[in-house]
C-alpha cells in the first residue's frame, strides 16, 4: 500500500506534514548539506525583524533533562539582509516558504509582510506571538484583542498565507485561537518556547548571558499537545503542531489531537536528518496501521471514548 501524506493549510498544498520550526533550520542553508530540503512538506525561516537584530549575549543555548533552554533573542539579518542573502537560495527549491516575522510593534511586523509581500518566493508568513527571550514587545500576544487586532492588521497587508503562533503562556488558548480566527488567519502554530532559566551552583549565577531563555524539546512535549487539543476544540482553521517532536510516533499524537501539520524544532540539533525521518516514520505508522491517508486521523483522539488501552513509551 502507497500512503499519502499530502496535507492542506490554507492556500498551500503542502506534499507531507512536515517542516522545521522557526529558528532551529536557520534559513535553510545550514542543513542543505545534510537532507534534502525539496523532500520537507515546508521550509519555515527562522525570524526577520525590520532591522538586523544582533541576539542576546552568550550563553545563548543550554542543554537540560529532556530539553533545552535558548536565548538566541531573535538573531537575524532584517528585511534587506533576507530578501538579499537568504531568498536566492530559498528560490531553489519546491516546497512552500514561511517566513517567520517578529517585531516590537505591529507597525513593525506590518512593515516585514509588507516589504516580503512582493517577494514572489515566499509563500506565507508565521507571525511569532510569542517568544519569552526578548525584551520588548509581543505581549499583544496574550489577550484576546491584541491576537485580533494584529491580525486584522497584517490580514489587510497581505493575501498570502497568514500562520499566527500562538503563545504558550495562556491557561486556555482557544480564545486566542478564535480571535486569530476570526480575523482571517489562515492557520494556528502551536507552541513556541515556555519561558524558563537555569542556575549554575558551583558559579552561584544564571547560566544563560540574558539570564532567562525558552525551554523546548520532549519536556515540552505534553504541553503543546494539550495546546494543540484545545485549539482543536475551539477552531476550524488548520492548527500546525509543534514541541518536543522527535520521531513519527510523536508527530502523529499531534495529528490525534487535532494537528494538520507539525513542525520539528531541537530534534534537528540531536539528529540532523530528523525530518525526512519523522516523515518516513510517519508513512510506516501509517501503512503499519491499515491507513492510507492522514485526514480521517486528525483530531481522531477527540472522537475515540475513554483512555489509552497502553501506557508504554510515554
Ligand atoms: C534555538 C531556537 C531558536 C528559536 N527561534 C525561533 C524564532 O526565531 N521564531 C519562532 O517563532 N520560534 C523560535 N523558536 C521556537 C521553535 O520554533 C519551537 O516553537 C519550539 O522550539 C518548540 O519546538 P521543539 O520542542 O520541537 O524545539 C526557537 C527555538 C529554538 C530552540
Amino acid at each position: 500500500m502507497t500512503v499519502d501524506l499530502s496535507v492542506t493549510i490554507g492556500n498551500l498544498k503542502l506534499a507531507n506534514p512536515v517542516m522545521p520550526a522557526s529558528g532551529t533550520f536557520g534559513y535553510g542553508q545550514e542543513y542543505a548539506g545534510l537532507i534534502d530540503l525539496n523532500d520537507l512538506g515546508a521550509i519555515v525561516s527562522k525570524a526577520v525583524s525590520p532591522a538586523p537584530r544582533p541576539g542576546n549575549k552568550p550563553p545563548r543555548m543550554v542543554e537540560l533533562k529532556g530539553a533545552l533552554l535558548n536565548s538566541i533573542g531573535l538573531q537575524n539579518p532584517g528585511i534587506e539582509g533576507f530578501i538579499e542573502k537568504k531568498i536566492p537560495f530559498l528560490r531553489q527549491f519546491k516546497p512552500p516558504v514561511v517566513v517567520n516575522v517578529v517585531g516590537n510593534s505591529i507597525e513593525e511586523y506590518r512593515q516585514v509582510v509588507e516589504a516580503l509581500d512582493a517577494i514572489d518566493r515566499v509563500d506565507g508568513f508565521e507571525i511569532n506571538l510569542s517568544c519569552p527571550n526578548v525584551q520588548k514587545g509581543l505581549e499583544f500576544g496574550t489577550t484576546v484583542d491584541g491576537v485580533a487586532r494584529i491580525t486584522r492588521e497584517l490580514r489587510s497587508a497581505t493575501k498570502k498565507d497568514l500562520w499566527m503562533k500562538l503563545t504558550p503562556t495562556v491557561p486556555n488558548p482557544g480564545d486566542l485561537g478564535k480571535a486569530a480566527e476570526g480575523e482571517g488567519a489562515d492557520a494556528l502554530v502551536a507552541i513556541n518556547t515556555i519561558g524558563g532559566m537555569t542556575i549554575d551552583a558551583e558559579s552561584r549565577r544564571p547560566v544563560l548571558g540574558a539570564r532567562f531563555g525558552g525551554v523546548s524539546g520532549p519536556a515540552i512535549k505534553a504541553v503543546a499537545l494539550k495546546y494543540v487539543w484545545l485549539l482543536y476544540e475551539s477552531v476550524k482553521i488548520p492548527i500546525i503542531g509543534v514541541g518536543g517532536i522527535f520521531n513519527g510516533v510523536d508527530a502523529m499524537e499531534f495529528i490525534l489531537a487535532g494537528a494538520t501539520a507539525i513542525q520539528v524544532g531541537t530534534a534537528n540539533f540531536v539528529n540532523p536528518t530528523a525530518m525526512p525521518d519523522v516523515i518516513s516514520q510517519m508513512a510506516d505508522w501509517l501503512e503499519e496501521h491499515g491507513e492510507s491517508t492522514l485526514q480521517p486521523l486528525i483530531g481522531e483522539a477527540h472522537r475515540t471514548q475513554g483512555a489509552a488501552l497502553s501506557i508504554k513509551n510515554h
